[in-house]
């Protein structure tokens, strides 16, 4: 199996968008309680944080955090969340079925965001609320002061306006399981309303709006038409979430999950460009991958006959090696689509389907797919390139063909260092990657590796560090390029100096 591509630093796609390593904190099981907030906790600080998972979380290199959902905002009422702890009242968070005690809020969360050193992407209810309140929130966080609601913010012992800067305007408003859903049309008309009085507060904003919930929605494709019908010109970005898992037996497709997400981009970016040439705009919308990651959903049982309680444990996947290789590949997807996805969220950031996992009696550990997302947030540096791999094909029951190898690069101009990411999705042989280096000699400085064995390994709570990514020296320098060994269902990053 042998795959060859050329890496030539002068055909590039876009600088890498700082925001593409984004993740998501939402008020959902313990990802917030128990997870980023727990005091009490031997690791909290004095506010409840939990310094173990902000250490961890500026090791993931995390960049930006959207907050607080989700499902969960279709039903929230952000004032709940600020002011004195003990006014806060107990509500029923309807999205999941929850007691929310609201001691952790918006200003809990942007103390937690400045200690982490992420920026932080907020999201309002356009569920159960709309215009007005949306305005409020806004005037909340970003107005300087002498407001009803900036000097609020004040009283609660904020001087400084917060001045967050991306905002989401809802969230998957075109699913039933949607507190408030609605049609494509009625929430773009929604979402243009509240965009417009919005950035009448403060005109420096970004505002996302909601695409479809997965690329597998009836109306996928409709819907994004019908939302930018009305909102093309007051919004910035169009939302994509996607969740993978295996789907019966077809293991390859499932590693082939990173062809899926290309598909989805290209229809994405496709009913964006057909709505800008009938309205004649020369504006190119940016698309927000806000939510994605592996789930597997089939296994959770439901949203509705969930019993109320407090931070539940919800959807806790265990993420094997597997698991890592294909999410280190959808990584690469976004990389390549980075001239038009411009922010982009792991889901979520904590026991939530999450890179970072704890428990109240030991400190945080890091999940196998923390380190594809950690080293590609480390060194996919400076410009995309584009890269035409040549692979042979396998076939998947759900896919049809799929290519077996899969590569990506990045250049950082600054230092000449080219890191190349590739995958070999076979399951039963190694694969050579060839690659012909344009320009300047190259020596490999790092070769890492993480699959080929164990497939099924997971770390946990009592073998934290059962995975981990391997070096590897399975690679040989030859004129102008160099080769080197895939193992079967793998992923792997070289860097070239
Ligand atoms: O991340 C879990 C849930 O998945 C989010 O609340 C929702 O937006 C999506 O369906």
């Amino acid at each position: 199996l042998t795959c060859t591509a050329t890496i030539d630093p002068a055909f590039t796609i876009a600088p890498v968008p700082p925001r593409l390593f984004g993740s998501f904190i939402e008020h959902m099981g313990r990802c917030v309680y128990g997870g980023v907030y727990e005091p009490g906790h031997p690791e909290a600080d004095v506010d409840g944080l939990r310094a173990d998972v902000i250490k961890l979380t500026r090791e993931l290199g995390v960049s930006a955090v959207r907050y607080p959902g989700g499902n969960f905002v279709s039903g929230y009422r952000w004032e709940d969340g600020v002011g004195p702890v003990g006014d806060r009242p107990v509500t029923l968070d309807l999205a999941w079925r929850s007691l929310e005690p609201n001691t952790f809020g918006l200003n809990e969360f942007m103390s937690w965001a400045r200690q982490t050193d992420i920026e932080p992407i907020m999201a309002v209810n356009l569920g159960t609320r709309g215009v007005e309140d949306a305005c409020n929130l806004l005037e909340y966080t970003n107005f300087p002061g002498g407001t009803r609601y900036s000097d609020l913010r004040i009283a609660h012992g904020v001087r400084d306006p917060h001045n967050i800067k991306t905002w989401c305007l809802g969230n998957e408003m075109d699913g039933p399981w949607q507190v408030g859903q609605k049609t494509g049309t009625e929430y773009g008309r929604l979402a243009a309303e509240t965009a417009k009085a919005m950035r009448r507060i403060d005109p420096s904003i970004e505002l996302v709006a909601c695409g479809s919930s997965n690329e597998r929605m009836p109306t996928f494709g409709s819907w994004e038409a019908d939302v930018l019908d009305e909102a093309y010109d007051v919004v910035d970005y169009i939302s994509l979430h996607a969740y993978f898992e295996q789907h019966g037996d077809d293991r390859t497709g499932f590693l082939a999950s990173a062809q899926v997400m290309d598909t989805f981009i290209d229809g994405v970016v496709a009913t964006c460009d057909h709505i800008a040439a009938k309205k004649r705009s020369r504006r190119k919308l940016k698309l927000s991958f806000d939510e994605w990651n592996l789930w597997y959903e089939s296994r959770f049982a439901g949203q509705d006959n969930l019993e109320w309680a407090r931070a539940p444990r919800l959807i806790e996947d265990e993420y094997t090696v597997e698991d890592a290789v294909v999410l280190g590949n959808l990584l690469m997807s976004l990389l390549r689509h980075s001239d038009r996805v411009d922010i982009a969220c792991l889901a979520q950031l904590v026991n939530v389907i999450a890179p970072i996992r704890t428990e109240p009696d030991t400190g945080a550990w890091r999940q196998t797919i923390f380190y594809p997302f950690a080293l590609t947030a480390r060194h996919a540096r400076g410009e995309v390139l584009r890269v035409e791999p040549t692979s042979p094909v396998l076939h998947s029951e759900t896919l049809g063909d799929v290519a077996a190898v899969d590569v990506t690069a990045t250049r950082d101009p600054e230092t000449g260092q080219t890191t190349i990411f590739a995958v070999n999705r076979d399951d039963s042989q190694a694969a050579t990657l060839r690659l012909a280096m344009a320009g300047e000699e190259h020596d490999i400085v790092e070769h890492v590796v993480l699959g080929g064995q164990d497939l099924l390994a997971t770390n946990s709570k009592d073998a934290p560090r059962r995975v981990e990514p391997r070096s590897s020296t399975r690679h040989f320098v030859e004129g102008g390029g160099f080769s080197a060994e895939l193992p079967p269902v793998s992923w792997t990053m070289i860097r070239t100096a």
